[in-house]
């Protein structure tokens, strides 16, 4: 069995962040989303992997991944030229997955439970396809399935008014067939070749589309809000892990303060992560907060929010809670009078100041 992970895409949800960095690269509690995903396989003994690439964002994931040694596994990267859907990206991997079965996975999922379980319930009862479903207040946002009989029945890409509200997680194992089920189909309303329809050619075929639904917690990162809370799910799990300095500063609870950096008369609740290298002095951040490498915090309060790597965050009067920082972004209070704001800020930006 091979992985086959999915990191193309645009990630318009995620701008400005993902003008200059791929979605796959945001990290949760100071890890890519990515990196979740191979773990995932890796720890399901899959360790032959392709990833699929777009042009634009591939380099950088190239680097970041690199071979797959450092996670126990051989990578394949796999160029998608144009982003014309989860089916046509299946597709173009068919030469690497060589008539093997695989999980496909869309790099910017995270589950808790990993994946284990979904493959062995996958070689031990052998249908044509496994899909992940879990109940979701807004299905209109995702693929959704019927049930009947404890079989998939019916499948609609984000229908405008759902028939149940179990939604499809971007997890799906396949067996060789769903290439020609995903030759048989046409693009959707949206121009992509959906995985979605794919997998209902099989249903249509008389194949066997088994069900398994997700019992820990899901999240497609895709969206600000979504990857906050993936962030406080997973930091929720971090063991205690103090190797940074500490002067005058206390840290409460699950705390995970990397080798280098220096923290002066600062308060960490927990649970929060505090990257390499960086430096907070005077200031207070609160729980589900993820501090990437290299930052400065002085004299400012973060609740709630990821920073990457390189940003200054500086004499803040308000606490700043529920933001996502990109790499090297400073925000910063003066002193003179008179007092105004000044931005410089990119496109699809978002300030708010509440
Ligand atoms: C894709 C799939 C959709 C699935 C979702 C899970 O949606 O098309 O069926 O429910 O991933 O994250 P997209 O992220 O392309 O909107």
């Amino acid at each position: 069995m091979k992985g086959l992970i999915l990191s193309g895409g645009k990630g318009t949800r995620l701008r400005p962040i993902t003008h200059t960095s791929a979605k796959q690269l945001v990290p949760v509690a100071n890890k890519p989303v990515l990196f979740y995903g191979i773990e995932a396989m890796v720890q399901a003994a899959i360790t032959e992997i392709g990833i699929i690439i777009a042009p634009e964002t591939g380099g950088e994931i190239r680097e970041a991944v690199g071979d797959g040694s450092r996670f126990g596994a051989q990578i394949t990267y796999v160029e998608q030229d144009e982003p014309l859907g989860l089916a046509h990206a299946a597709l173009t991997a068919e030469a690497f997955l060589d008539g093997d079965s695989f999980v496909m996975y869309l790099g910017d999922n995270l589950l808790q439970g990993g994946i284990t379980e979904l493959v062995e319930a996958f070689e031990s009862s052998a249908p044509d396809a496994l899909i992940l479903l879990t109940p979701v207040p807004d299905p209109q946002n995702f693929g959704v399935a019927e049930l009947a009989d404890g079989r998939v029945v019916r499948l609609v890409e984000k229908p405008a008014e759902p028939a149940t509200d179990l939604a499809l997680v971007g997890v799906y194992m396949f067996t060789a067939g769903i290439h020609d089920a995903s030759r048989a189909i046409e693009p959707s309303p949206r121009g992509e070749l959906e995985i979605t329809d794919a997998i209902q050619h099989l249903v249509d075929g008389g194949l066997r589309v088994e069900p398994h639904i997700v019992r820990g917690w899901w999240k497609d990162t895709g969206r600000l809000d979504d990857m906050l809370e993936a962030n406080r799910l997973v930091l929720d799990r971090v063991d205690r892990r103090i190797e940074g300095e500490l002067v005058d500063s206390q840290c409460e609870g699950r705390v995970v303060i990397e080798a280098g950096a220096v923290l002066e008369r600062t308060t960490v609740r927990g649970p929060a992560v505090i990257g390499a290298g960086a430096r907070l002095t005077d200031c207070y951040v609160g729980p589900y907060t993820a501090i990437g490498e290299d930052c400065v915090i002085c004299e400012a309060e973060v609740e709630h929010s990821i920073l990457l790597s390189g940003c200054t965050v500086s004499k803040l009067e308000g606490r700043m809670e529920s933001s996502l920082l990109g790499h090297n972004v400073t925000i910063s209070r003066g002193t003179r009078q008179p007092r105004a704001y000044r931005f410089m800020i990119g496109d699809n930006s978002e300030i708010g100041i509440l």
